[in-house]
């Protein structure tokens, strides 16, 4: 059932709902085992170590693989082969049945084999490329994440894989971060919602019984992973203990409440703890606080960074024994086998106890018989006609048509006119590389237009839209194919200036090319120098630019913004983009999404939308005039459509509350103008007087609808009393005594807590 994005997050009640048959099955099965099978189950390998490559293909070494199965015992194996690249689904077929085959020979027990299928089925060929989360973000419509996830469960299953490492629910609050586009934004309740709907999309609403068309999931990377001080992937976090608690922690509750199976770990420190090794977030948080009987992964080899990169062990052996005491039950290795022996000595040493491998192991158990491994090892390509059909092709195209951001409209330049000349030009004009971003079809996303070339570029869709006759492409920066990211060819702006004179409308379609973790690393926010020359040589022509940005965050473009009549934030938005955004320019799909982040003006200026009152004060009295002004370029939730929307009747079932009351916001959303649209209702909230100082804004509910030119509809936004309250310094979520201001459009209203109220819980 479809969860809506303003009643999810009342769901209360946290474990994952036990079955006693189920829970009887995993009693026997750990019954039996001993103990180099139990550890055996805790590792995971991945699959480049087992196997080698013969004319472009690979192939399992059956050596290698009886030494990890039937000598290691080992239970998961992850990643597709070959750096990774990925596989037919027939090809999938063949390698995780023989893995499946010895396992259940030697151990009895099947293995569960993980991929990242982050925006659809990154590593199947053929299978179908959805936009990136950040896109889902910005669509503020949880259908589109349910849909996407039910569909990759759909297809993943097609190739036989039961686990994927999605949803990701880091929030982005540093744009600098390159792992901005895997989440869903900057806001707790957004990643909370369409995190959920992943996890719902994936796994179906059962989490005991998780069919044969649907994958378990692993919610990632637990948490405050999406904030390093210096911006770079993987490099230390420092959060208050408030804000870990309230904004980071909410989207992984929201996900477990939702039945989410596998959380995989933070591979940085918080506060100068990393992450694996902390009991009280790992066990305390997640499994006491939430009753949750799920298992908990690494991110890729960080018990081993735990003393090569972190420093607070000495040795693997240590490293280990930190880990597994925290409330880690699988480690994803991926290459030696020594964390076998390792462990198995540290439980002989009494330095890791039984009941820690035994409670580690039943998760491991429990979360196999959940997927129904036991009794169906593996699900055959013949069996899923559906993979990669007409319809989930559509669905994708729609899902990218809502998630693409109208940013400036000055004098209606758009849509364009049908039979109206274009220049496309820009390193990001005919690339699928760059509307796709990385996890697709590689890591870094860098083989894409090798594999997605059926599909259309923006220059391809922007020709079958407005006629091959009216377009001129003329790129004028290309990206270096084989360098880093962010390497560029040597321009040849002269070109497309040339090239512009034909042209009524310049379409720049300018941003990043596709990274993904530490190789998306920067040190200048700001877009590179030859796109905004390239921009501004243009402008400069008298033609009026279109600005189309594409990539995976934010890059500063203060000086070339003024020179746009239009702009479009196209994020990621996966094979499909090229056609959406054509769709958009022609008038013929409304946009309709919203930003899912603050979009940054200046490199020192880099805030969210929640930031707390003070940082940006007025000019003070007096001898020593302190100020600080943020500028933002776009803010957060900001957006246009073809139409205009009008807000009116701004209600509140009471204005008056305490602790333990639902409020239900209503408000008349009305559409004066010509054409048909959709827009997102976001329901804000401010804290007037608090004592913690408060957040500038928090949204509290959104919803997407849908209106008729004249239409009016009363949108009804509910939530609970107790959503307004904050963690305050003492750890306790607390609800105090005083007003709220409460916005919606261009509605404000001022509603009343009549006493302060404080929980203990996570889930109030
Ligand atoms: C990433 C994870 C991913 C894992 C397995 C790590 O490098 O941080 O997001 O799930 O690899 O591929």
């Amino acid at each position: 059932m479809f969860v809506s994005a303003v009643c999810f997050l009342q769901a209360s009640g946290t474990a994952l709902p036990k079955d006693a048959g189920l829970e009887a099955k995993v009693d026997a099965t750990l019954s039996r085992m001993t103990l180099d099978e139990k550890i055996g189950q805790m590792t995971e390998l991945s699959i480049d170590v087992l196997g080698s490559w013969k004319d472009n293909e690979f192939f399992l070494d059956p050596e290698k693989l009886h030494e990890a199965i039937a000598v290691y015992k080992v239970g998961s194996i992850l990643n597709a082969p070959g750096g990774p690249t990925a596989q037919t689904p027939e090809k999938w077929e063949q390698i995780i049945s023989q893995i499946q085959d010895i396992s259940m020979k030697e151990i009895g027990i099947p293995c569960i084999y993980g991929l990242d299928q982050n925006h659809g089925t990154t590593y199947t060929l053929g299978g179908v490329l959805f936009p990136q989360n950040i896109n889902v973000g910005a669509s503020f419509n949880p259908e589109i994440a349910r849909q996407a996830a039910e569909i990759t469960a759909y297809e993943t299953r097609a190739a036989n894989c039961p686990w994927t490492y999605s949803p990701t629910v880091d929030l982005t609050r540093d744009p600098r971060w390159s792992r901005v586009w895997e989440n869903f934004g900057e806001d707790p309740l957004v990643n909370a919602i369409m995190g959920a709907n992943q996890i719902i999309g994936f796994q179906g609403d059962n989490p005991n019984q998780v069919g044969p068309h649907k994958v378990a999931t692993s919610v990632k990377h637990y948490l405050g992973y999406g904030a390093p001080r210096t911006g770079k992937d993987r490099t230390p976090a420092y959060i208050s203990p408030s804000d870990l608690r309230e904004k980071f922690f909410e989207p992984y509750r929201a996900c477990i409440e939702a039945g989410a199976l596998t959380v995989m770990v933070n591979s940085g420190s918080i506060n100068g703890r990393p992450v694996h090794a902390n009991n009280e977030l790992l066990t305390k948080w997640l499994k006491e606080d939430l009753n949750w009987d799920g298992m908990i992964v690494t991110d890729w080899a960080d018990i081993n960074n735990l003393y090569t990169r972190e420093y607070i062990a000495a040795d693997k052996k240590e490293a280990i024994e930190i880990a597994i005491n925290a409330g880690i039950d699988m480690s994803m290795e991926p290459y030696d086998l020594n964390f076998c022996t390792l462990l198995k000595e540290l439980v002989s040493e009494g330095r890791v106890s039984m009941e820690r491998i035994d409670d580690a192991t039943r998760r491991i158990l429990r979360l196999k018989y959940r997927l129904g491994l036991f009794e169906t090892p593996n699900t055959f390509h013949k069996d899923y006609p559906e993979f990669a059909s007409a319809k989930h092709e559509n669905i994708a195209l729609k899902s990218a048509e809502e998630s693409i951001i109208l940013l400036k409209n000055h004098n209606d330049i758009l849509p364009l006119e049908k039979g109206v000349k274009i220049l496309v030009t820009g390193p990001n004009a005919n690339s699928m590389r760059c509307l796709n971003g990385g996890w697709s079809y590689s890591w870094q996303g860098h083989l894409t237009d090798r594999f997605a070339s059926k599909y259309n570029t923006i220059y391809e869709a922007v020709c079958n839209k407005f006629g091959n006759e009216n377009i001129v492409l003329e790129q004028g920066v290309t990206y270096l194919p084989e360098g880093a990211y962010y390497e560029e060819n040597v321009p040849e702006i002269d070109k497309a200036v040339a090239a512009a004179g034909d042209a009524d409308v310049i379409l720049a379609c300018i941003g990043e090319n596709s990274y993904c973790e530490t190789p998306g690393n920067l040190s200048d926010l700001v877009l590179s120098e030859n796109q905004r020359n390239l921009v501004k040589a243009l402008a400069a022509t008298g033609k009026p630019v279109v600005l189309v940005i594409n990539g995976g965050r934010p890059r500063i473009i203060n000086d070339i913004e003024p020179l746009a009549d239009g702009i479009i934030n196209v994020l990621l938005p996966g094979n499909f983009g090229g056609d959406a955004l054509a769709n958009i320019l022609a008038g013929d799909t409304n946009p309709s999404a919203k930003m899912p982040y603050t979009y940054p003006k200046n490199q020192a200026e880099l805030t969210t939308y929640d930031y707390r009152v003070s940082e940006e004060m007025d000019k003070m009295e007096g001898a020593y005039d302190y100020d600080a002004v943020v500028s933002v370029q776009w803010p957060f939730g900001y957006g246009l459509s073809y139409t205009t929307f009008k807000y009116g009747n701004f209600k509140c079932s009471q204005n008056e509350f305490d602790a333990d009351n639902d409020l239900v916001f209503t408000i008349d959303v009305t559409n004066t103008g010509a054409k048909a649209g959709k827009e997102v209702v976001m329901l804000f909230s401010r804290d007037m007087v608090a004592s913690l100082t408060p957040d500038n804004r928090r949204l509290r509910a959104f919803k997407k609808v849908e209106l008729q030119p004249g239409e009016t509809k009363s949108v009804s936004l509910p939530i609970k009393a107790a959503d307004l309250a904050f963690v305050d310094s003492d750890g306790k979520w607390t609800l105090e005594k005083g007003d709220f201001r409460m916005q919606a459009g261009t509605e404000v209203m001022t509603i009343q807590c009549n006493e302060t109220h404080k929980w203990d819980t996570p889930n109030k």
